[in-house]
């Protein structure tokens, strides 16, 4: 089988195959997902809390993320591999493309994810424009978690879900081959879904979305402390890893996964 491109996952969508997305952060998890059919990895900052047992994502570096991707690359075979920019690691849009540049070639990232809106339009064009494949990522900006006041739902009242809702178009405009929505109403994203060309990949947004994205270490139910409410532990129902993995893809695909309590309104 061919690599998996953004050309395939646009294709997905037009198709109405959904997209099945997991976080990874080595080779061998990396090869499992592989065989289990998942379209894309991502090496997510998130491995600052689930590996480096970090609090946020904040303190994670650009060397963590390409350690990571490089680790990642050597177990995948036709997934399409997108990287995190870690907080800080683009503020502006001369530092970005150092940081994509170094999560491309050192890396082997095909794709980088910022977090942001309307701040990042200048960036993600200059990324595009550069031939560097951006995936955006809006709703619960994990690296603002403390201007947002923690891990919450956005989107919930009206002038929100508008402000999102443009923000999506307008990063789409400027060139985004990809969007992350992180816990955001149900209904809200799959009304961004039906408004975007690009694919759009759910975290707690409901079955609406072109695909959806868990972190692997919460869908194994390796993650310590108390797991969101969108989340559900595959490897409940599954004796090993390489069946949880299984089963994410398969549901994910039929869209059962996930179901109306794994989603807010
Ligand atoms: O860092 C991460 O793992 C992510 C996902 C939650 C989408 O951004």
């Amino acid at each position: 089988m061919p690599n998996k491109t953004v050309t395939t996952l646009i294709h997905m969508k037009q198709q109405g195959e959904k997209i099945a997305v997991l976080t990874a952060y080595d080779a061998s998890f990396a090869s499992l997902q592989e065989d289990a059919g998942v379209d894309v990895m991502l090496v997510g900052d998130s491995l600052g809390m689930v590996i480096q047992g970090q609090e946020s994502t904040l303190p994670v570096a650009v060397d963590d993320i390409v350690y990571h991707t490089r680790c990642v690359a050597r177990g995948r075979r036709e997934a399409l591999l997108v990287a995190d920019m870690p907080f800080m690691s683009y503020s502006s849009a001369g530092q970005a493309l150092e940081t994509a540049g170094r999560l491309m070639k050192e890396g082997g990232a095909q794709m980088v994810k910022l977090e942001g809106g309307a701040t990042q339009l200048e960036t993600v064009s200059q990324l595009t424009a550069h031939g560097i494949p951006v995936c955006a990522h809006l709703g619960l900006l994990p690296q603002s978690v403390h201007q947002l006041g923690g891990y919450r739902v956005q989107g919930r009242d009206d002038e929100s879900a508008r402000m999102m809702k443009e923000d999506a178009l307008a990063l789409e405009g400027a060139g985004a081959q990809m969007l992350v929505l992180e816990c955001v109403p149900a209904a809200l994203a799959e009304s961004i879904s039906k408004a975007l060309s690009i694919p759009v990949i759910g975290i707690g947004a409901g079955v609406g979305c072109d695909g959806q994205v868990l972190v692997v270490y919460d869908m194994l139910g390796i993650t310590p402390g108390k797991q969101p409410s969108f989340l559900k532990n595959f490897l409940t129902e599954n004796d090993t890893v390489a069946e949880a993995f299984d089963a994410f893809v398969r549901e994910v695909k039929a869209a059962e996964f996930p179901n109306a309590e794994q989603s807010f309104r």
